[in-house]
């Protein structure tokens, strides 16, 4: 959208690149299976049918999915992403879990994908720009990841690091925009909810880079920039962190960016959404249709203070 991209434009370009630390000791920590806290968090609550899937809503094609993103480390044109992206080197990867959590470990990518395998979930995802698709995910539920590290008491946020690679990522070396690494957070039980993902295929297939590659986190009821692509590091925390477009744009984006239809952005009202490649607009659903699962997260909560 026009208005965002003068936006990403205006800001200031940020210095400080986050490294990610040593990483050395790869799969040896993701050793045998959990004490226990995933049950506690959430990964033993078993997700309906219904919300593994969408009813009645037919995927995105793959080539629109593939085809028209935002990935603001290449590009802010939507359609350039998908050439630019794939100068990106995606294999060797490495994801660290570290912070506020009993067991720190680094992975590699391969690793973890066999040791929690991969199954289906079809999400609706709406950006906070007005457009939405629907997309079949593979991967695996992101309270698995977590809880292998298992969080202390004092976790109360999950903080995630896209990769800072300027010489692969074109965006990064231009003057202007997102500071980087782009940042995203969740609260500690937004992030192990069963609903949140770690999504490392589309399709069937491997993530393609523009989608994230090779490890996306998706939370399906949240606007779009709370998914984000490229993780190399997932840091538990007790602070709030301070997320990329918070950053930009304190009146513009909020922490939560839970999909609201009638709280509207600033510039533009969120009541609508365009799919792609739909003529007519559609209504936007509370919460992007997925209130059933998560509303009682935010009970108590004044719904205007979650955009
Ligand atoms: N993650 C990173 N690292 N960089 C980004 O610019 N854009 C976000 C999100 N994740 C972004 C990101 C936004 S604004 C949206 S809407 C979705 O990715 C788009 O995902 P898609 O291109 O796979 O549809």
């Amino acid at each position: 959208m026009q208005g965002r991209r003068r936006l990403v434009g205006a800001s200031a370009i940020g210095g400080g690149a986050l490294l990610l630390p040593g990483v050395a000791s790869l799969a040896r920590a993701v050793g045998p299976s959990s004490t226990g806290t995933e049950g506690i968090l959430g990964c033993s609550v078993a997700l309906p049918e219904s919300a593994r899937t969408v009813a009645g809503e037919a995927p995105t094609p793959l080539a629109d999915i593939s085809g028209y993103n935002n990935y603001y480390e290449f590009s802010s044109d939507k359609r350039a992403v998908r050439v630019l992206a794939q100068a990106l080197t995606v294999s060797p990867w490495t994801i660290t879990v570290d912070g506020e959590v009993e067991q720190p470990f680094t992975v590699d990518i391969d690793d973890l994908q066999r040791l929690f395998g991969s199954e289906e979930r079809t999400y609706r995802l709406r950006c906070v720009e007005g457009w939405s698709l629907v997309a079949p995910w593979s991967g695996f539920g992101l309270c698995r990841l977590l809880g292998r590290a298992r969080p202390t008491s004092r976790a109360r946020f999950v903080e995630f690091t896209s990769l800072h690679r300027p010489s692969e990522m074109i965006g990064q070396r231009v003057a202007g925009g997102l500071q980087w690494p782009y940042r995203e957070a969740l609260r500690i039980d937004e992030a192990m909810h069963p609903l949140t993902f770690a999504a490392t295929g589309l399709y069937g297939a491997p993530l393609p880079r523009q989608n994230g590659a090779p490890l996306r986190i998706v939370v399906p009821w949240k606007y779009g920039f709370k998914s984000p692509k490229a993780i190399t590091r997932i840091r538990l925390v007790n602070e709030r962190p301070r997320t990329s477009w918070v950053a930009a744009a304190p009146s513009e984006y909020g922490f939560y960016g839970n999909v609201n239809p009638d709280v509207a952005h600033p510039r533009w009202s969120q009541a609508r959404e365009n799919r792609i490649g739909e003529l007519r607009k559609r209504p936007t659903l509370f919460l992007n249709g997925y209130a059933a699962q998560v509303a009682s997260l935010y009970a108590g909560l004044d719904p205007a203070t979650l955009f």
